[in-house]
């Protein structure tokens, strides 16, 4: 695997990564639209909207405090680790549409969150934010001001951080190579990242069981899982 673009991707001088839920699947994480995806038990309009959220906090803080226990208990994957050592070797930066930090907690240092972190928790009124891995007893939690605090993710019909996006677009365009792991890039705006590479005659690496709406326009991509592949994408840059 990978015989024939070697050279490409060792000449490279900055690789970005795009990632998405299929990268934790192997950390026990779900997807959201894959077979035994979170979409398919759950619509998405009751829990990840900020509408469902004022409608019925209970529930969608019941569905993020499921979620976290879960994301808290999982370990970074081998995926995860070989990105994290592929900065050893190069300018690596990791743009993710995951809310799990695991590319964190792998140790990648660069690593931009475009829907946010379900470890960051805010106020929706006052300006108090902060990490929190401890279970809430009172559901939904409350702050210091009073008001209900929310998981810091980024919720449908809701903006990106507007300076993570400005980032990552930066990012996207500057790069040499794009590997695109585990994403079925149906989101915007995150699906337009490997446009903005592309544009910039990037080599767009694909890396997934299963073709996406953009395979036919990557310049190469794998049908297998991050876990099994990105350590072998490591490797080019052993031998
Ligand atoms: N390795 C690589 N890819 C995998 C693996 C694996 N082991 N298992 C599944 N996949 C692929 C699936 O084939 C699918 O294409 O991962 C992709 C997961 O797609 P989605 O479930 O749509 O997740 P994602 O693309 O991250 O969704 C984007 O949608 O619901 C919102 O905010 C949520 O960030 C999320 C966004």
């Amino acid at each position: 695997m990978f015989e024939e673009i070697s050279e490409e991707i060792k000449n490279a001088n900055k690789i970005v990564f795009v990632t998405g839920a299929g990268i934790s699947q192997e950390s026990g994480i779900p997807t959201f639209r894959g077979k035994d995806g979170l979409w398919r038990k759950y619509d998405a309009m009751q829990l990840a909207t900020i509408d469902a959220f004022h409608a019925n906090p209970k529930l969608v803080w019941e569905w993020y405090n499921e979620r976290r226990m879960n994301i808290f208990a999982a370990k970074p994957n081998n995926g995860h680790e070989a990105i994290a050592e592929l900065e050893n070797y190069i300018d690596v930066v990791v743009l993710t549409q995951n809310i799990d930090g695991l590319h964190q907690r792998a140790g990648s240092s660069k690593v931009f969150e475009l829907h946010g972190s379900i470890v960051r928790i805010k106020c929706t009124v006052c300006d108090y934010q902060n990490d929190v891995i401890t279970n809430f007893e009172q559901i939904p939690p409350k702050c210091i001001c009073g008001n209900m605090l929310r998981p810091d993710v980024v919720w449908f019909g809701e903006p990106l951080p507007q300076n993570v996006w400005r980032q990552a677009m930066i990012h996207a365009s500057q790069c040499d190579v794009m590997v695109i792991a585990g994403t079925s890039l149906v989101v915007s705006p995150a699906n337009t990242l490997p446009i903005y590479a592309k544009q910039n005659n990037a080599f767009l690496v694909e890396i997934n069981p299963e073709r996406t709406i953009m395979t036919s326009d990557m310049d190469y991509s794998v049908r297998d899982s991050s876990a099994r592949v990105l350590p072998e994408f490591l490797s080019i840059f052993k031998s």
